[in-house]
């Protein structure tokens, strides 16, 4: 049997590619280290609705002006709750999980950007200093609603 050389370069090429792929990512896992915080809260994405943080997605007062919690659920292809309200200047912390796939939680015009999984808590803590209306989309591709996957964040005058 003989090979044409083309084809024999695209199979070595093919080769040395998988191999520096499979290199890549066995060093990122096992040499740097590189996986999910080992601190990140594990939730079962079956039983969210078990959980009352998830079980009633809202914005919670913890000390008025200062800090607040928001409980999300971010699934296919929606955001609950779908609006939140913040004031200007407090402390924000995002508990964000998923029931069903991989989504995004990405608020425009800020870095505030995570990951959402199933079967961990995402917790970001964030402060808005400027007043207005904030979109929050999902930056991670999640099916074919994933474009209408959206919330929007207000954050009011009121200083915190
Ligand atoms: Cu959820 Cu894209």
């Amino acid at each position: 049997m003989t090979i044409n050389k083309y084809e024999k370069a695209w199979l070595i090429f093919s080769a040395v590619m998988v191999v520096a792929f499979l290199s890549i990512i066995g060093y990122f896992s096992f040499v740097a280290g590189l996986q999910t915080p080992q601190e990140a809260e594990v939730i079962d994405p079956l039983l969210i609705g078990e959980d009352a943080r998830f079980s009633q997605p809202r914005v919670e007062e913890v000390i008025p002006g200062e800090l607040y919690n928001v409980y999300m659920v971010g699934r296919m292809w929606s955001y609950s709750p779908r609006e939140l309200q913040v004031p200007r200047g407090a402390y924000v912390k995002f508990y964000i999980t998923s029931p069903d796939v991989q989504h995004g939680f990405h608020v425009v015009g800020t870095n505030v950007q995570a990951n959402v999984i199933p079967g961990y808590v995402t917790v970001i803590t964030a402060r808005f200093e400027k007043p207005g209306e904030y979109l929050i989309v999902c930056n991670e591709y999640c099916g074919r609603g994933h474009q209408f996957m959206r919330a929007k964040l207000i954050v009011t005058e009121d200083e915190g």
